[in-house]
């Protein structure tokens, strides 16, 4: 991944974005088909929102008191005067859609991923970016217990393949909005009791969202919260129950967790479980992944009473949190490459090419002008596990690259036979 600004001359990219050059993209691509594999056997389907939309949906559905709302949103108007958005999180988006395309017809719930770009005007550091990826799935239309879990342990499982090291998960429940409500009344007491003790930024915050003072690094708030009231110990006996009920699923399938009374997320449409995945692999920016339930959102976007769970982890943060692990290694079947000796080889190479092509062999061609020993030491460097030399009078030659033998070939079929038995396995046999 290459960071905006560190090129040499002429137009730069975005300050908080990042270029993916050819060569950088492997392990990205391999991290998309393993949530597609972990995701599409549990019956979650693939799917797309636009990457804008009205700033309303997110006004509306990711809460007007939250930092991204507050601050973190590109909005801009079309040339149409309507107010827009590059979308900062996806959930909204889905809620929408479920709506506006009458998805609670379908059977419950509906269980869908989803993999693409979103957009934060954050202060850009390693690991956070202005754009990013995210990976994200929702399971809409049930408030069972076992969705939570479920949400959970393909996240969980998803990170694991992807080789992501030293994850935590923390758990926690915040009940419904009611509940909430009462709680955060009794948080801005307990604080404004304490005022002189907390930070500026948390006293300045007390009214509009109290509970964002558990995220509060500052000393003095952090001994102050150690002793406030939670909200977990606030829960309606229904909804705690819903959250021992997900607790024990966890336990039966063997993830361990803990639970955290001072997990807040910054979205304001959760309710009952919440929880994150962090790595220690990870600096400052350690939130690999997050979610939870947000049973009123798609009711608030107008649509029909509709409980919700699911998630979204960020590409960029799990690709950080595996390096060296094993995502984007060695695809299996070896290269084959074209080697042109003489003037007239190129278009019979080519020819071997497409043949090679055909047969599902990976395979390139001389295209650098390189001399005959420059090309063999590029096909090397290249990782070639065969050479097809063509000389465009004679047949051509096989050269294995380990043991540097080489063969002729009595024809074109025959060059391509050869050349991939020695470079290996086919690519069928090697997928995944
Ligand atoms: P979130 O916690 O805001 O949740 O974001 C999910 C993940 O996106 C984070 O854990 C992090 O890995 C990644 N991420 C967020 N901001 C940035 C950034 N500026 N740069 C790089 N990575 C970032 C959501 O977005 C919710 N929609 C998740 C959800 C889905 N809840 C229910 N369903």
């Amino acid at each position: 991944m290459a960071t905006a600004g560190s090129g040499e001359r002429g137009l730069r990219a975005p300050r908080g974005t990042f270029d993916v050059l050819p060569g950088e993209g492997a392990p990205r691509r391999e991290l998309g088909r393993i949530a597609e594999d972990v995701l599409e056997r549990a019956g979650y389907g693939y799917a797309e929102t636009p990457a804008f939309e009205s700033t309303e949906l997110f006004a509306r559905g990711v809460g007007e008191a939250t930092d991204i709302v507050q601050k973190e949103m590109f909005s801009f108007e079309d040339q149409g005067g309507r107010p827009l958005t590059l979308r900062p999180e996806g959930t909204a988006g889905f809620c929408r859609a479920y709506v506006e395309h009458g998805m609670h017809k379908r059977p419950q719930p509906v269980k869908l991923w989803y993999q693409g770009p979103f957009f934060r005007h954050e202060a850009p550091q390693a690991g956070r970016f202005r754009q990013f990826a995210q990976i994200g799935a929702e399971a809409l239309g049930s408030d069972d217990p076992s969705l939570d879990a479920e949400s959970i342990l393909l996240l969980a499982e998803l990170l694991r393949r992807a080789g992501v090291g030293e994850l935590r998960l923390r758990l926690s429940s915040l009940g419904t909005a009611a509940t909430r409500r009462e709680y955060a009344d009794e948080l801005r007491a307990f604080l404004r009791a304490r005022e002189d003790q907390i930070s500026e930024e948390v006293r300045a915050r007390i009214e509009l969202n109290p509970l964002r003072a558990f995220d509060s690094a500052h000393p003095g708030t952090l001994a102050v919260m150690a002793r406030a009231p939670k909200l977990v110990e606030r829960l309606a006996p229904e909804d705690a129950e819903h959250f021992a009920a997900v607790r024990a699923l966890l336990d039966d399938a063997g993830l361990a967790y803990e639970v955290d009374p001072a997990l807040v997320r910054g979205l304001d449409y959760y309710t009952r479980t919440v929880f994150e995945f962090t790595s220690d692999a990870l600096g400052a920016q350690s939130g690999v992944g997050g979610g939870g339930r947000y049973d009123d959102l798609v009711e608030r976007l107008g649509g029909p009473a509709t409980p919700a769970v699911g998630w979204a982890a960020g590409v960029e943060r799990i690709l950080l949190a595996a390096q060296g692990g094993r995502l984007g290694g060695e695809s299996g079947d070896e290269l084959i490459f074209v080697a042109l000796d003489g003037e007239g080889s190129e278009r019979d190479g080519f020819r071997v090419l497409t043949a090679l092509w055909r047969a599902g062999a990976r395979a390139e061609m001389e295209q650098g002008g390189r001399s005959a020993k420059g090309q063999l030491k590029h096909a090397s460097r290249s990782g070639a596990g065969a050479v097809i030399v063509v000389d465009g009078t004679g047949p051509p030659r096989v050269r294995d690259m380990r043991t540097r033998d080489e063969e002729i070939a009595s024809d074109v079929e025959r060059a391509v036979e050869l050349a991939r038995d020695i470079a290996g396995r086919t690519p069928v046999e090697t997928a995944r």
